[in-house]
């Protein structure tokens, strides 16, 4: 039922790309993800990500079938950056569930929390590896680092799936060129910023620019930077306006680290710096976005009628907020076909199969018309 439901809200959703940004983050242009678009799909979740999902399922129950269904014996790692991440937190748990649906045993699967340290994530998978697990699903704290954690798992001989963090495209080549049973499946950022900007664009200058200069005024407030998702959602949803010949003034662009309480004051800062100058407010994801609505709301301002709020992930207390008007939109950030694409492609390794070196799902715009909806199928 889950299923259909993304795939209607995908028939629906557009993909767009290009390049620009404000607060100087343009790094993300020229980075690996890039040649990575949507439309460079993996052979587990493609584009509709529903039916691949779907489809990828079937070939997940066929894989076990033929591994002689002892997926039970099979020893599973996985490695969180940070439990205490809202977004993480929906995927290990999914992802757990899915891997004990296909026939691991709950015993078998061992989720680590790497504590936003990499040199602790370093050690758990140094563990894993002296543990002799027989897969490892590795969701990095510090992307940069891939190289390191690829070269001691693959000497150790265990397939390697890495989750939500993006290699660098060097890194992905190596894959390749190696021939290593080693993956990245996820998004691509660039379109969740593009929806990001559309939110704001499909309600027209007249509706957003409260101040009447012809132009849009807007806060940024970003993710981690060791996430190339923070990067391309600040770059491409500003692009989005732009590109639909909106002129755009940014008055505030900080990191607020994917962390509810650091939006809350940078937000509450800008709005006591800038005042009614401040029209729309993006942040990366849905929970700084619900620290950016508590100082919005201390500040005496009104989302949908003064300013304007967007985020991402489609957390359920942001959905909420959406149907309720004090959000203006989210973007859903799909962890079930993240954490079942990589289920899927740690299963295929385990049965002696390949995947593609990058296997992508898409995200799915959330308004007013459809967050009930999108509420329905996460919670
Ligand atoms: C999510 C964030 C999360 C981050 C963790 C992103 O894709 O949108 O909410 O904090 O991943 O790396």
């Amino acid at each position: 039922m889950k299923k259909k439901v993304v795939s209607v809200f995908l028939a629906m959703t557009m993909v767009a790309a290009m390049v620009a940004g404000c607060g100087g983050n343009n790094a993300a242009s020229s980075n690996a993800a890039g040649t990575n678009g949507a439309d460079t799909t993996g052979n587990a979740v493609t584009d509709d990500a529903a039916p691949a999902d779907t489809e990828a399922s079937d070939a997940a129950d066929a894989a076990a079938d033929a591994a002689g269904g002892d997926l039970a014996d099979k020893k599973v790692g996985v490695c969180i950056y940070q439990f205490s991440d809202n977004f993480m937190t929906l995927f290990r748990g999914e992802l757990e569930n899915y891997l004990i649906e296909q026939g691991f045993s709950k015993d078998n699967i061992t989720i680590v929390d790497g504590a936003n340290d990499q040199a602790t994530q370093t050690g758990q998978i140094d563990n894993f590896i002296s543990q002799g697990v027989d897969v490892l699903i590795i969701n990095p704290v510090n992307s940069s680092s891939a190289e390191t954690i690829t070269d001691k798992v693959v000497a150790a001989d265990i397939p390697l799936v890495y989750i939500n963090r993006e290699p660098e495209e060097s890194e992905e080549q190596r894959w390749a060129d190696n021939g290593w049973d080693v993956t990245y499946v996820g998004c691509d950022a660039r379109q969740s910023g593009t929806m990001q900007g559309e939110l704001i664009l499909d309600l027209g200058l007249e509706t957003v620019d409260k101040n009447g200069d012809g132009k849009i005024q807007y806060i940024m407030v970003e993710g981690d930077p060791e996430n190339i998702d923070a990067q391309y959602r600040t770059e491409f949803s500003v692009k989005a306006l732009t590109d639909g010949g909106i002129e755009v003034e940014c008055l505030s662009d900080q990191v607020g680290n994917w962390q509810q309480d650091q939006a809350q004051s940078i937000v509450a800062n800008a709005l006591g710096q800038y005042g009614d100058d401040v029209e729309v407010v993006f942040c990366n994801n849905d929970a700084m976005a619900l620290g950016a609505l508590q100082a919005i709301q201390a500040a005496g301002r009104t989302v949908g009628e003064d300013i304007y709020l967007v985020g991402v992930d489609a957390l359920s207390e942001a959905l909420e907020d959406v149907i309720a008007g004090t959000m203006t939109g989210t973007v859903f950030n799909d962890h079930f076909a993240q954490s079942h694409g990589a289920a899927d492609a740690a299963i295929r390794f385990l049965n002696g199969e390949k995947n593609e070196y990058y296997i992508a799902c898409d995200y799915v715009k959330v308004t007013s018309d459809n967050a009930q909806e999108v509420l329905d199928m996460v919670k």
